[in-house]
């Protein structure tokens, strides 16, 4: 990890970081099927919960907490690198100090999502920029397979919304399929998603010619 990310996890990862119990070890980034995460008791109040699956660096995380301050966000991440830059861009955001809003398990979203949370309780999840894993051999890596919109249907509150990007087509259209193949969602738009900054992956999908799509889906 770079410096300045390792010092602003030395300042403030104790207020953004969830710790969560984990059966495989300390270093282990699967989270004891048994634990609950209670967004009360964490962000110390009721509000519309965005949980971002995949934050990388943070942008999307930083952005949309600055700009929803009376909603809480909690990024579920496995890369240690990712959650300390992620750090570092709250720090040049608030000036100082943690955003109050968010929260960070550094955590395997695939299983988290399937347990760690309440049914019903989540205002919008977002997969942005999935590891697109182009590769046909690697297709059966990608995050957004059957069980992962089983996960997250039983999460999203009524009105809930999942927010997708990806700038790899045949993603999109895999997204489209599986997504699409799920009678209690239903596709509401494609234009992009309101929160959704500019970051690297959507740069450099840019520049190398790619479309980006966005999806969001809501439950019926
Ligand atoms: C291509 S990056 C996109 C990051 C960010 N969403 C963006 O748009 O800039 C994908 C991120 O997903 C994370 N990731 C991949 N599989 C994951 C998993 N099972 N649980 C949590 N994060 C995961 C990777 O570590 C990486 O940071």
């Amino acid at each position: 990890m770079p410096r300045a990310h390792q010092a602003a996890w030395d300042r403030i990862a104790d207020q953004v970081l969830v710790e969560v119990p984990r059966p495989m070890g300390a270093t282990s980034t699967v989270v004891d099927p048994a634990y609950r995460l209670d967004p009360q008791e964490v962000f110390g109040r009721t509000a519309p919960l965005v949980v971002e699956v995949g934050s990388g660096s943070g942008d999307a995380l930083v952005a949309g907490a600055a700009q929803r301050p009376e909603w809480d966000f909690l990024a579920l991440e496995v890369w240690r690198p990712g959650i300390g830059h992620a750090l570092a861009k709250m720090e040049a955001e608030t000036g100082a100090g943690a955003q109050p809003n968010v929260r960070i398990v550094e955590v395997d979203a695939v299983v988290a999502l399937q347990t760690m949370l309440a049914p019903g309780s989540v205002h919008e999840v977002w997969t942005f920029f999935p590891d697109p894993w182009p590769k046909a051999k690697h297709h059966k890596r990608r995050i957004v397979t059957p069980d992962f919109v089983d996960a997250v249907v039983r999460l999203l509150a009524p009105d809930g919304v999942w927010r997708l990007a990806t700038d790899w087509d045949h993603y999109a259209e895999s997204m489209r399929e599986v997504v699409g193949a799920e009678p209690r969602l239903e596709l509401v738009s494609t234009d992009r998603a309101p929160l959704r900054p500019v970051t690297r992956f959507e740069r450099r999908g840019t520049a190398a010619g790619r479309q980006i799509t966005d999806l969001a889906y809501r439950l019926r």
